[in-house]
C-alpha cells in the first residue's frame, strides 16, 4: 500500500472556518460570546464538516480594532473566559477531529501593551527598540491603511518626544522586527499557543510585519526580511511537526511565491489568494468567468506542501484594491451601489447574499465555485446560513454581527438585554426570524444543508485540494468548466455565471470509453460517456455541477 500524505499535509484538504469567540455564542448571557459558548457549538461545527477553526483575536485588548490591537499575548480577554476554558475548547475540538489555529497579530501591538508603555516612558528601556521611532518623519509620505482616519504612518508621542510608526491606526504602534529580541518574542508567543494545543496561526498583515524599509542597516536587520518568515516556519516545525502558518498577504501573485519560500516551500504554509478573490467578484459582476480564469491561469506554481486559501468573504471589507479603477467601479456598481456600502474607496462592507440580491441560486453557485477552485476553502461564520450584514453599523463591523442560531430577536446568541450585546443582531430581511441555523437544520433545501453537502463532497474529493486544475475552452461564454485531477481521480466542475440557461459541449481529454459522470451534488443525475469525443451538458441559469469522472474499472465510490 502506498502511504499518502494527504493527512500529513492536512491543510491541503481542510475546511477552515473563521469565527470571533465574542460574537459566536454567549453562554453566560453577559452579552459577549465566550469560549464556553464555542465549546457548546463544537458539535454543530463537526456536523457542518469543518476540520479547522481559525479564531480571530481573543487576547486582552482595548478593542479599538476589534481585538487586532493586542495588549497581552499570553492571555484571554476576561469576558471570553480564561486559559482553562481555552484548553477545554481545544480538547473538545480535537476529540471531534477539528484543529484550531489562532490569529497571530504581531505587526503591531496596542499602545496599551506594557512593551509600548515602557518604550515611550524611557529611552533606556530595553523595550524602546521594540518599536520604530524617528526624530523626524520621512519626507515621502506613505499612505496609512486607513487613509480616511489616519494621516500617514507616523504619529508624534509627547512622552517619548519622537515619532513612532503605525501602518494601521495610531493606537497600533508597529513592532520593530529588525530587532532580534522582537523576533524572539514573536517565536515565544507562538511556542506558548502551540503548547496549549493549537495547530498553527493565521498571520496578520504579513507584508508589513516583515517590512524592514528605512531600517535595512539596523544592527539586527536581516539580509532578507523573508528569512524572518522562514525562521518562524522552522521554529513551528521544531515545536510541532504538522502546524501551519496561513498568511494574510494581499500582494500580487508573483510576490507571493517568495512568501511561500519558493520551490522549497519553507515560508508561509498557506496564503489567501486575494487576487483570485477580487477577479471572482469582477467575474460575478460581468456574468463572465474570464477574469477569474485569467487569475487562475496566472497563479504561479508552488511547492507541494504550500497551498492557496480561497474565500468568498472575510471579517474585513471586501478589498478590491488589485482591480483597475474602472473594474472596481463595475464591481461597486453591481454589488455596492450606495456610498455607505463602501470602505475607504477600495472595498465593500457587505456580506455576499445581500450583494447578490438574495438570489439563493446565485449565492450557492458562488460558494460551489469557491469550493471547487484549486486550494483550501475558508468560510467566515454565518456564511453557511447565508447571513447578511447590518447596514446600520459602521465600516467593517456590519459583517461582524452575532451568529444567528434561532429565530428569537437576539438570534439565540445571548439572552442578555439588547443594550448589553457586544454588537446589535442584524434586523430585517436577513434578521434571525428569516436566517438562522436551527430552522435551516430542519429544512432539507436550506443553505446550511447545501453547505453541509458541499463540504462532505469536498472532503471526499482530495483532487480538489491537491489536484491539477485545467480550464476548458468551449462555446458557452458565461460558463466556467474546469477539471481537477489528482491521484484519487478526477472531477469536472461547471459554473454558470449568468441567469440564462446555457449548454456546454466539452472535449474531455483522456476520458475513457464507458466512463460515468456522477453528479456529487444532486442525487440520481448520472451521465455516461458514450465515447464520441465530446460531452454535452445543459445548465440552468446560475447552475453549478460537480461531476466525478469514474472510469469503467474504478474502485472509487460514485
Ligand atoms: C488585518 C486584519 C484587520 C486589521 C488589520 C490590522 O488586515 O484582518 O481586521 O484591522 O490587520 O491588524
Amino acid at each position: 500500500m502506498r502511504i499518502t500524505d494527504t493527512s500529513d499535509l492536512w491543510w491541503k484538504s481542510a475546511v477552515i472556518y473563521c469565527l470571533d469567540v465574542a460574537t459566536f455564542l454567549d453562554y453566560d448571557d453577559d452579552g459577549v460570546g465566550d469560549f464556553a459558548g464555542l465549546a457548546h457549538r463544537i458539535d454543530y461545527l463537526q456536523e457542518l464538516g469543518v476540520t479547522c477553526l481559525w479564531l480571530m483575536p481573543f487576547y486582552p485588548s482595548p478593542g479599538g480594532d476589534d481585538g487586532y490591537d493586542v495588549s497581552e499575548y499570553y492571555g484571554i480577554r476576561r469576558e471570553l473566559g480564561d486559559l482553562g476554558d481555552f484548553v477545554e475548547m481545544i480538547r473538545m475540538a480535537e476529540d471531534r477531529g477539528i484543529r484550531v489555529i489562532v490569529d497571530l497579530v504581531v505587526n503591531h501591538t496596542s499602545d496599551q501593551h506594557p512593551w509600548f508603555t515602557a518604550a515611550r516612558s524611557d529611552p533606556e528601556s530595553p523595550y524602546r527598540d521594540f518599536y520604530v521611532w524617528r526624530d523626524r518623519t520621512p519626507r515621502t509620505k506613505e499612505q496609512n491603511e486607513f487613509p480616511d482616519v489616519e494621516d500617514g504612518i507616523w504619529s508624534y508621542d509627547e512622552k517619548a518626544e519622537q515619532y513612532y510608526q503605525h501602518r494601521f491606526y495610531s493606537f497600533q504602534p508597529d513592532l520593530n522586527v529588525t530587532n532580534p529580541a522582537v523576533r524572539d518574542a514573536v517565536a515565544k508567543i507562538m511556542g506558548f499557543w502551540l503548547q496549549l494545543g493549537v495547530s498553527g496561526f493565521r498571520v496578520d498583515a504579513v507584508p508589513f510585519l516583515i517590512d524592514h524599509s528605512g531600517a535595512e542597516d539596523a544592527p539586527g536587520a536581516l539580509d532578507d526580511p523573508l528569512d524572518f518568515l522562514k525562521s518562524l516556519r522552522a521554529f513551528l516545525g521544531r515545536r510541532s511537526g504538522d502546524a501551519m502558518m496561513l498568511g494574510e498577504a494581499n500582494i500580487p501573485h508573483d510576490e507571493q511565491v517568495a512568501y511561500f519560500g519558493g520551490s522549497d516551500g519553507d515560508g508561509l504554509t498557506m496564503q489567501f489568494d486575494f487576487v483570485a478573490n477580487q477577479q471572482m467578484y469582477l467575474a460575478l459582476a460581468r456574468q463572465d468567468p474570464t477574469p477569474l480564469v485569467e487569475a487562475l491561469k496566472a497563479r504561479p506554481d508552488i511547492a507541494i506542501e504550500s497551498q492557496w486559501a480561497n474565500f468568498v468573504r472575510n471579517h474585513d471589507e471586501l478589498t478590491l484594491d488589485k482591480l483597475s479603477e474602472s473594474e472596481r467601479d463595475e464591481v461597486f456598481d453591481a454589488f455596492a451601489p450606495e456610498p455607505e456600502m463602501r470602505f475607504h474607496g477600495r472595498g465593500i462592507t457587505r456580506r455576499l447574499p445581500p450583494m447578490l440580491g438574495g438570489d439563493p441560486r446565485r449565492v450557492r453557485m458562488a460558494y460551489s465555485l469557491m469550493f471547487s477552485l484549486p486550494g483550501t476553502p475558508v468560510l467566515y461564520y454565518g456564511e453557511e446560513i447565508g447571513m447578511g450584514e447590518n447596514p446600520d453599523l459602521d465600516d467593517r463591523t456590519g459583517v461582524r454581527t452575532p451568529m444567528q442560531w434561532t429565530n428569537e430577536a437576539g438570534g439565540g446568541f445571548s439572552h442578555a438585554p439588547r443594550r448589553k450585546l457586544v454588537r446589535p443582531v442584524t434586523e430585517g430581511a436577513y434578521g434571525p426570524e428569516h436566517v438562522n441555523a436551527t430552522d435551516q437544520r430542519h429544512d432539507d433545501d436550506s443553505m446550511l444543508n447545501f453547505m453541509k453537502r458541499i463540504i462532505e463532497r469536498y472532503r471526499a474529493s482530495a483532487e480538489m485540494g491537491w489536484g491539477q486544475c485545467e480550464v476548458y475552452d468551449h462555446d458557452a461564454p458565461t460558463v466556467l468548466a474546469h477539471t481537477l485531477t489528482g491521484e484519487e481521480g478526477r472531477m469536472l466542475a461547471l459554473h454558470n455565471f449568468a441567469p440564462e440557461p446555457a449548454t456546454v459541449t466539452l472535449a474531455l481529454e483522456g476520458m475513457e470509453h464507458g466512463s460515468t459522470l456522477v453528479d456529487l451534488l444532486v442525487n440520481d443525475r448520472t451521465m455516461s460517456y458514450d465515447g464520441d469525443g465530446t460531452i454535452t451538458i445543459p445548465l440552468d441559469g446560475y447552475d453549478y455541477r460537480w461531476l466525478r469522472v469514474l472510469p469503467a474499472e474504478t474502485k472509487r465510490l460514485g
